[in-house]
């Protein structure tokens, strides 16, 4: 089959590359359109390698048609339209994944949308509602709002009457986000920016913060955080390291929740494409939650696609596909 491979020079090209064959627990799905994340950039220069096991090629999610499936697989048949969470191999013609990490595609969607789902809406459900506990009615702080994960989270917060604000890049960004469904936002390179995220409608402080961001961001974090508050780091965009006092984590019985969903089990993984199902899919079909496609390249284009997203001037997913 045909691959999109690193080379040494970290450059991408094209090349030759072995089918995988599906275990007994696989479906082997022909890949149309991959999700570009965040994490490609960083695998892609030898910063985040794939779980034991895994492909090392690029790619956590894809849409497709099932190939053939393993003896032991129940649900799926050749011809199927799906998409998947994948531990890697999604930048392939071929890619073989454990069939409770696949789901049928939302109906009436492209194979352009049904990529756009998986990493981020399995990273946004996973963290606001089973590591952060997110209730009705409480607030939410999101940063990096305008990506593919913060798309997914504000929309998933809106649909289940929490309210957020997020942190983003530029004004049309924040736009965008409150478009979804943010209440309002702060634009990071502003002079008063931790202003205004401490003074935004919400007032009352954060029940729940999403983190991609790290290092610089959590100081300030803590202290936006309301007693019982849950801090979820799902990155660290700029650093690991902090200096911070704990006083606060102390005093308000604030939870710090580390959380990566590529190196899960598969029978996590089953659980959590499970519950999108139940809770999700029937809002992309209504379409009161959608996925936030920003742009959508060929594979033969991947090194571009990469640019972009370097760039981040991007609100929401880019997309490889088969054709554009
Ligand atoms: N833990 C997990 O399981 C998991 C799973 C998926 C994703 N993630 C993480 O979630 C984050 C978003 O991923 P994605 O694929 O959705 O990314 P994305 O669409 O590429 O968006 C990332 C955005 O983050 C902002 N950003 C970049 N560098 C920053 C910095 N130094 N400080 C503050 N903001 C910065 C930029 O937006 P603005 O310019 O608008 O701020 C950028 O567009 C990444 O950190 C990724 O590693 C974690």
């Amino acid at each position: 089959m045909k691959a999109i491979l690193v080379n040494r020079d970290y450059s991408l090209t094209i090349e030759e590359a072995e089918t995988p064959v599906p275990g007994l627990n696989e479906i082997l799905i022909k890949v149309q359109c991959a999700g570009v994340n965040r994490a490609d950039l960083m695998q892609r220069r030898g910063f985040y390698p794939p779980p034991a096991g895994a492909s090392t090629i690029l790619g956590l999610e894809c849409s497709g048609i099932v190939e053939s499936v393993g003896g032991n697989c129940e649900r799926y048949q050749r011809g199927d339209k799906v998409c998947a969470l994948l531990p890697g191999g999604g930048y392939a013609e071929y890619v073989s994944v454990d069939e409770g990490s696949v789901l049928p595609m939302p109906a009436e969607f492209s194979f352009e949308q049904a990529a756009s789902i998986p990493e981020v809406f399995a990273t946004a459900w996973l963290n606001l509602f089973d590591e952060g506990g997110l209730k009705k009615h409480n607030t939410v702080l999101i940063h990096a709002g305008a990506s593919g994960v913060g798309t997914a989270a504000i929309q998933l917060c809106r649909a289940y009457d929490s309210r957020t604000c997020v942190t983003v890049g530029s004004q049309l960004k924040l736009k965008k986000c409150i478009e979804l469904g943010a209440v309002d936002g702060a634009v990071r390179n502003a002079a008063d920016f931790w202003d205004r995220v401490g003074s935004f409608p919400i007032r009352s402080g954060y029940d729940v913060i999403l983190d991609s961001v790290g290092g610089a961001y959590l100081e300030a974090n803590l202290s936006l955080l309301n007693p019982e508050g849950r801090l979820i780091i799902i990155g660290l965009m700029s650093g690991s390291k902090a200096n911070v006092n704990l006083s606060e984590v102390l005093t308000k019985r604030i939870k710090i929740i580390g959380s990566t969903l590529r190196n899960r089990s598969l029978l996590e993984k089953a659980s959590l494409m499970k519950t999108l199902e139940k809770e999700v899919w029937p809002k992309f079909v209504s379409g009161d939650v959608l996925p936030v496609v920003e742009a959508i390249y060929l594979f033969s284009e991947a090194e571009k696609a990469h640019e972009l997203m370097a760039s981040n001037n991007t609100t929401g997913k880019i997309i490889l596909s088969k054709t554009t």
